[in-house]
């Protein structure tokens, strides 16, 4: 390998001029070495002489790309907190869960209008986190982008759109009460990851956003971190790159701080977040009813919850962690089974029952103090999985970050009851499974809109039984079975089918 030419060297054999020293052509994998050996990294150079010319480029970038301090603080404090004993855990108190039961009509009524006013005035934006690819449902795309087989074939991130353009119609229309109003645009913000960035914008731009302007969806990124052995290494997938996995849903936090999001959003007078997972067919976007319970009850976080069906459900439950401690959510995996299925002895109800729906709400201070705290402490889930390598595929470990580590981080949180009925149809396994998968989502939403339909004064006429089929509402004409008279009462519609617009 050619040797550096110094300064001085270069003063020698031409004393008369003054030279400028060529660039330094010393290897940049000598340099990288002798940093990757402050953090014991080094190995991942150790097939170097094997690798062509292109392979070595690409895995010098790979590693000037890497934010090396801040990957070792995370490996570090995440294996250390391994272990540890965790603060016992407690059911959430009573005082923190809005429950269904206890919730007046002029409560609803009160949030309803709340929530409206606030979407009016540009108070709201939307996250919506779609860095997880549909594996277990059996598909490569971006989750967003099935149809679960509903009579309209519209995907996930079509209904989702809709319910938005709806909730911005309702919010104008609510206003004009009062005088003239102009158009309503919710921002909505995508969080992709690596694996789901360029499919989930084409899907985007090749459906003409679903009716909503092109400048009100943003797409931000997601990152990655190397997944590693058990005792911290990076592990090579080939000679020349990382094994890399997205930093799992809660690095939104991250996400949405580093890409300047958080300071977009308070230019444009955002106050109110709402972040949700993309595979609940349910999932009321934008609900003004939570956003206006979320600003009259003056929390900075706020979770929607359903009671949980049975004790394996796999959900994350709400819990209270120590004494007094704050709420938190312990994840299915996590939770053991004695724990899953104990019972609260006046009740008779499962002791652990206020489920995870994925639904947050949170003020944009919170949100900015919580990007913060999260990446000072840097404490990851340490997932141990199976991690393709050049030694085939081994034991390894994943970390991740949660959506719901947010809330030992917030002042108070609040959680907020809704029916399963209503608000949740999972859809994350392969039909034939047995459960959450898009054919039950599917029948959940037929049979809710079949009630609407009928509450509102339509017939239904069907030709298989009526717990296989119904009819779907198309989220442009009605939220939340809301205005629906005018287009169903005294008309017969056959089953399966759309009303719409
Ligand atoms: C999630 C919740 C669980 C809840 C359940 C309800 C988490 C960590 N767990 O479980 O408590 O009871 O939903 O259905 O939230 N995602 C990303 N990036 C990632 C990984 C996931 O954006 O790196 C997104 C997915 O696209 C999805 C959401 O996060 O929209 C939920 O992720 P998933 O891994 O499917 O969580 P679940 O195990 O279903």
């Amino acid at each position: 390998m050619e040797e550096p030419t110094t300064e001085t060297e270069i003063k020698t054999a031409d004393v008369t001029t003054t030279l400028t020293p060529p660039p330094p052509t010393a290897s940049p994998h000598q340099e990288l070495v002798e940093r990757l050996k402050d953090y014991g990294q080094e190995d991942v150079f150790a097939l170097w002489e094997e690798l062509s010319p292109e392979e070595r480029h690409l895995l010098v970038t790979e590693i000037e790309n890497l934010d090396l301090p801040r990957i070792d603080r995370i490996i570090r404090c995440s294996l250390n907190s391994q272990g540890l004993p965790a603060a016992a855990i407690e059911a959430p108190p009573e005082s923190c869960v809005s429950t269904v039961e206890e919730r007046r009509k002029e409560d609803k009524e009160k949030w309803w209008k709340m929530g409206l006013k606030a979407i009016y005035e540009g108070k709201l934006g939307v996250v919506l986190l779609s860095g997880g690819q549909g594996t277990r449902l059996g598909s490569s795309d971006p989750k967003g982008c099935y149809n679960i087989g509903l009579p309209s074939g519209k995907s996930l991130f079509q209904i989702q759109a809709e319910r938005i353009l709806c909730v911005q119609r309702l919010a104008a229309q609510a206003m004009s009460e009062a005088g003239p109003t102009r158009p309503v645009a919710i921002q909505w913000y995508i969080m992709t990851s690596p694996f789901t960035h360029e499919p989930t914008q084409k899907f985007f731009e090749s459906h003409k956003y679903f009716g909503l302007e092109a400048d009100q969806v943003t797409f931000f990124q997601q990152g990655t971190l190397p997944c590693i052995t058990k005792d911290g290494k990076f592990i090579m997938e080939t000679p020349f790159s990382l094994a890399k996995a997205p930093d799992g849903n809660g690095g939104v936090y991250a996400a949405l701080k580093y890409s300047g999001l958080l300071e977009d959003m308070a230019s444009r007078g955002i106050k109110y977040v709402d972040c949700y997972g993309v595979d609940n067919v349910l999932v009321r976007v934008a609900d003004p009813t939570f956003l206006g319970y979320f600003i009259d009850k003056g929390a900075a976080s706020a979770a929607k919850v359903v009671r949980k069906a049975y004790p394996q459900e796999k959900v994350g439950v709400f819990v209270r962690r120590g004494k007094g401690g704050p709420l938190t959510v312990v994840e299915y995996t996590e939770l053991d089974e004695s724990m899953a299925s104990e019972t609260n002895q006046q009740t008779g109800r499962l002791k652990f029952c206020w489920s995870n729906v994925c639904l947050h709400m949170f003020t944009l201070d919170f949100l900015n103090q919580v990007a913060n705290g999260l990446e000072k402490d840097s404490i990851y889930h340490v997932a141990e999985k199976k991690i393709p390598s050049i030694n085939g595929s081994i034991e390894g470990v994943k970390l991740e970050q949660f959506i719901f580590d947010c809330f030992p981080y917030a002042p108070s949180t609040a959680l907020f009851e809704v029916l399963r009925e209503e608000e949740f149809a999972p859809v994350k396994n392969a039909n034939g499974s047995s459960f959450d998968t898009p054919e039950s989502a599917k029948l959940l939403v037929l049979r809710l809109h079949t009630r609407w339909v009928i509450a509102a004064g339509g017939f239904l006429t069907h030709s298989v039984p009526l717990y296989a089929t119904g009819v779907e509402v198309s989220p442009l004409c009605s939220y939340a079975g809301e205005n629906l008279e005018a287009i169903c009462r005294g008309r017969t519609f056959h089953a399966p089918c759309e009303i719409s617009l």
